[in-house]
Order: C-alpha cells, then sequence, then structure tokens
C-alpha cells in the first residue's frame, strides 16, 4: 500500500469531499464457480479496451480516487491485465489486485509488480482443500493449497506491500476461522473476513446468490460470540488483523441480527465501475451512467447527481461489504483511524519480539 498516497485521499476525502476508492471490475468472466457468488453468472461479456480503461483512469484520478481495487470476475483472465495495473498506478493510484491467484505465476507476478502494482488480495476460505473445492464449484482444484502457496510467494516478493487474504466468513469454515487467521498471520499475510451476503430468493446480484449451504445454522450462532471475543484478543496481542474493531462489532451484529442498515458514503467516498464503464454506487446500486460519458466528471460534481445519489443510497436495504464500511469508517472516524494506527503498532511490536526471540 502507498501509505502517502492513501494518507494524502484520506485528508483530500476528509477536506475536500473526494471519492477515496473506487473498485474497478476488468471483466465478469470467471475460471471458478464460487457458490456463494453472482458474479460470474452475469452473461454480458463485452468490456473496456486499453484505450477506454485509460479515459477511465484519467477521468477517475480527476474526481480524486487515490485507491483502485482491481477485480472481477477474475482480472487475470485478461491478456492486457500488466498494461492495465500499468495505467493506473502511472497516473499515481495506489494499486490492489484482488484475485483468487490460480492463474498468478511468478513470471505474472515480476510483470505486474514491475507495472506498479502495490498490493493483491487473494481469496481463501478453508485449509481443507476438498471443502475449498467444494465451494469454488470445481473438483479436484486443490484450491486451499494453491492459493497458500500463492500466498507465500506474494509475501516473497512482495515484503513492503499488505498482502491480503480474503476470507468469506460463513457456515462452512467457521469451526476453522482462528486456525486461519494464525496460519495466514504466520506467512506474513493479513486476513480479513466478510461474513457471507445470501439472498433469499435467486436473484441477479453480484454478492448474493442463493447459497443456504453458507447459512449460519442456530449452532454456529451460539458459538458466535466466542469467535469473536477471540478475534478480538488476538487483535490486541498483534496478529495481523487490518479489520477495525468496529467493523468487527458490525460483523458480529450483523450475523446476529441480519440487520445491515448503515450510514453509507456510496458514490460519495467509493464508487464502483463495470466492465462496460457502467458507473454503479456500490456493488449492489447501479445506476444509467457511464465512466466514459463525454461529460461524466461534470454530471458527477453536479448538485444534481450527488441529490440522485443521496436518495439511491436512502432507498437501499444496507449490505456489510468490508471495503465499503471500512472506507467510511477510515474517512469519518478519528477513532477508526486511531484503531487502524494502533493495529500496526502492534503488529511490528509482535514482529519485533518474535524476530527477537528466534534470533536468540
Ligand atoms: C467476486 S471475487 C472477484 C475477485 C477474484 N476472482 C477473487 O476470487 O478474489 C471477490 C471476493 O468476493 C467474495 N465473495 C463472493 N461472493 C460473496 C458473498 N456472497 N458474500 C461475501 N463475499 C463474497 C469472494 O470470495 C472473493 O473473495
Amino acid at each position: 500500500m502507498d501509505n502517502l498516497k492513501i494518507i494524502k485521499g484520506i485528508i483530500n476525502s476528509k477536506l475536500f469531499g473526494k471519492p477515496f476508492t473506487s473498485k474497478f471490475y476488468v471483466t465478469r468472466k470467471c475460471n471458478l464457480r464460487c457458490g456463494m457468488c453472482g458474479v460470474w453468472k452475469h452473461t454480458e461479456s463485452k468490456e473496456m479496451n486499453l484505450e477506454e480503461i485509460k479515459i477511465s483512469a484519467k477521468k477517475m484520478k480527476k474526481l480524486g480516487i487515490c485507491y483502485v481495487v482491481i477485480t472481477g470476475g477474475e482480472p487475470l483472465l485478461r491478456k492486457d491485465i500488466v498494461e492495465i495495473v500499468n495505467i493506473f498506478s502511472n497516473l499515481g493510484m495506489s494499486t490492489r489486485l484482488q484475485t483468487n491467484g490460480l492463474l498468478l505465476t511468478e513470471e505474472k507476478l515480476n510483470k505486474l509488480i514491475k507495472a506498479g502494482l502495490n498490493d493483491i488480495t487473494i481469496s481463501i476460505d478453508t485449509l481443507d482443500n476438498k471443502k475449498q473445492d467444494e465451494i469454488c464449484g470445481i473438483k479436484s482444484l486443490n484450491m486451499s493449497d494453491k492459493a497458500l502457496s500463492t500466498l507465500k510467494l506474494v509475501s516473497k516478493k512482495m515484503p513492503k506491500s499488505m498482502t491480503i487474504a480474503n476470507i468469506v466468513f460463513s457456515h462452512k469454515n467457521i469451526d476453522e476461522i482462528i486456525k486461519l487467521i494464525k496460519v495466514l498471520d504466520s506467512l506474513d499475510v493479513w486476513p480479513t473476513f466478510c461474513p457471507v451476503s445470501l439472498a433469499e430468493e435467486s436473484s441477479n446480484q453480484l454478492f448474493k446468490a442463493k447459497a443456504d449451504c453458507f447459512s449460519f445454522t442456530k449452532k454456529d450462532l451460539d458459538k458466535m460470540e466466542k469467535i469473536f471475543k477471540e478475534i478480538f484478543k488476538l487483535k490486541k496481542q498483534g496478529y495481523k488483523i487490518s479489520l477495525s474493531s468496529e467493523y468487527l462489532k458490525q460483523s458480529l451484529n450483523y450475523i446476529k441480527t441480519k440487520n445491515k442498515k448503515w450510514k453509507c458514503d456510496a458514490g460519495k467516498l467509493y464508487f464502483v465501475i463495470f466492465p462496460r464503464g457502467q458507473f454503479s454506487l456500490c456493488d449492489d446500486v447501479e445506476t444509467k451512467y457511464n465512466i466514459l460519458d463525454k461529460d461524466f466528471v461534470e454530471k458527477y460534481k453536479s448538485k444534481k447527481f450527488k441529490n440522485f445519489m443521496k436518495h439511491s443510497r436512502n432507498k437501499c436495504e444496507g449490505c456489510i461489504y468490508g471495503i465499503f464500511r471500512e472506507t467510511s469508517e477510515l474517512i469519518n472516524s478519528p477513532l477508526v483511524l486511531f484503531d487502524r494506527f494502533l493495529t500496526i503498532f502492534r503488529v511490528k511490536k509482535r514482529d519485533f519480539l518474535k524476530n527477537k526471540l528466534f534470533k536468540n
């Protein structure tokens, strides 16, 4: 993570109300078929080309975006992913690639680093290969081992980065979440986890597949307080848990009550760009606007557009997506910023003591 760019971005958002981050979908195609995910189910295949991505990136820069998460579908399916990273990086934005890691060879990683990639997030939900393959919907991949070895490679090749392992927290992995956090921490990786979002009916939404087998059972719910207590304890001890205490509390509350209403800043502090350039307030609230529209920047800054976004936010039923909640908290709440600094301090202290112990 480019800390300077991030701090500058936080100041710009706080003082001048500029958007801070954007999720940038380069494709909806995926090489996996995860049961809880709806992204790969979209059949639309048209994607922006490099020239169009360059135009979009320049507009995002103009609006004030300092941190871009390049995602999909599976972004490494794009043959021109290195060039895409380079476009954002050349414009001075901090870049993170969110991937399942299946196509991330050492050679590809070297090229991405050379293109200016700052950080990588890799998905992993369990240490059990059979279970991970079941979640990913493809047999005999040994996906858990693959994700772990890719995380090791990334953490070795990008020692100054914040490598994240994204865990979808659900019935499938509730009994190993603590072990998973500890194993990932030992690889110098920051585990983050988000409670699974599910739909009650079959739906067209990205992160809301109807997949009851992921739902927490009554028995799971009984264990939840104890699990979160342990996570808070690990965070205090300096394990690499970047999720803020506030988000952890919100996650526990969401799991227990299903209440996902919150005061979000979608469109204002963050937005999503889909593969054809469609502008969306977040993963769920799409609009008819496109970042490639000639007058998009002026439109975005207009009072009418701000009112439209406010109206859309008010209508939304809410979500528990970490990237959005954490961004809002980070920029709106000094306590969450402090929590972030405290976590980094505790992690550094623990790493220092571990190294000293190891040397002795
Ligand atoms: C849709 S994937 C796209 C990027 C890339 N293919 C990957 O696997 O990381 C992004 C993340 O969303 C998570 N995800 C998918 N469905 C979800 C759901 N219903 N609730 C919460 N997270 C979900 C995935 O596990 C993954 O970590």
